[in-house]
């Protein structure tokens, strides 16, 4: 089958199961170009609660599309590439968070939303890179905080926060390659673009970073939105390379500089229109969490969304 008799066909069942496609910024181009919603981790747990459609094909990694699965009970939910994983996910269990609860019993635990369905359970409020800094600034001043899994975000939080947490010692293998050195390189080449970096960056909380006038700390919507408004016409993107495709169509006049060519999350593109187009015909992989921990996870996400981003 070519590329365009399987989008046809994609479309086609789309319709007559009344299904939606969910994609991560993160996806191939031709994965993000069949998407009916495109977006960063906070914006598809919003539009996973919001869809009125029968099955969401979450075209990400499983931790993602368990997140939908929690939000969306009554859907069906499909993961076409089910083995995509994250190395961030990976790096905490529920009982790693139990362990430290029951020696913090006063402490609140936040957890950035690159979490398995076990660990959100046992968490008392979600966030992501989008809405961090709003979440732990909600959070009473006398209580102990653990933030979990990634070290280089809640480092950053805590700068930029000026709030003490504990930090868990996990990070995503992609952003954590990303170092001051080679921003400042890039910007040195590049001096007139803008840096935009995300805060899972290994430089997100080095003193040299936070400092450069044109450098800025986004997930990666706050990207796409940036570079939208900015009169600007070059741009320098330390995250996940296939961000640019996005960054790319909205702004066809605009430059748009990998920080490296070796910023891949690999377990994102083991999602492909074939496999896309297996899960709506099979409808598999669905993706099941027990009643009893969604309805323990579901809590911490529905703290999170009711905080307020403006
Ligand atoms: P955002 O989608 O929140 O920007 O997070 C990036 C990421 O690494 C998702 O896996
Ligand atoms: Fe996980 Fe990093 Fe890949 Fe995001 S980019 S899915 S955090 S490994």
């Amino acid at each position: 089958m070519t590329n365009t008799e399987i989008i046809n066909r994609i479309q086609q069942l789309k319709k007559e199961k009344n299904a939606v496609i969910l994609a991560h910024y993160y996806t191939r181009p031709e994965v993000q170009d069949i998407a009916d919603y495109l977006g960063d981790s906070l914006g598809l747990s919003q539009e996973a609660g919001k869809t009125d459609a029968d099955i969401i094909v979450f075209c990400g990694v499983h931790f993602m599309a368990e997140t939908a699965a929690i939000i969306s009970p009554h859907k069906k939910v499909l993961i076409p590439a089910p083995s995509a994983g994250c190395s961030l996910a990976e790096s905490i269990t529920g009982y790693d968070l139990r362990e430290w609860k029951k020696n913090n019993p006063a402490g609140i635990v936040v957890s950035y939303v690159n979490t398995t369905a076990d660990v959100k359970a046992w968490t008392d409020i979600c966030c992501t890179s989008a809405n961090a800094l709003k979440v732990v600034e909600s959070l009473p001043k006398d209580r102990k905080l653990l933030f979990v899994p990634d070290k280089n975000l809640g480092a950053w939080i805590c700068k930029v926060t000026g709030r003490e947490m504990e930090l868990w010692n996990g990070d995503c293998c992609v952003h954590a390659r990303i170092t001051t050195e080679m921003i400042l390189e890039k910007s040195q080449q590049y001096p007139e673009a803008d840096i935009l970096i995300h805060p899972e960056s290994l430089c997100s909380h080095d003193d040299r970073i936070l400092n450069l006038p044109q450098a800025y700390l986004y997930s990666t919507a706050g990207m796409i939105k940036h570079a939208l408004n900015s009169s600007k016409k070059q741009f320098i993107i330390a995250t996940e390379i296939e961000t640019i495709h996005k960054l790319q169509k909205d702004n066809p006049d605009k430059e748009f500089i990998p920080i490296d060519s070796r910023t891949i999350c690999a377990q994102m593109k083991k999602v492909t229109l074939e496999n896309v187009l297996e899960a709506l015909e099979k409808e598999q992989y669905i993706v099941e969490v027990s009643e009893e921990i969604r309805q323990k996870a579901w809590i911490p996400i529905d703290n999170m969304l009711n905080i307020k981003l403006q």
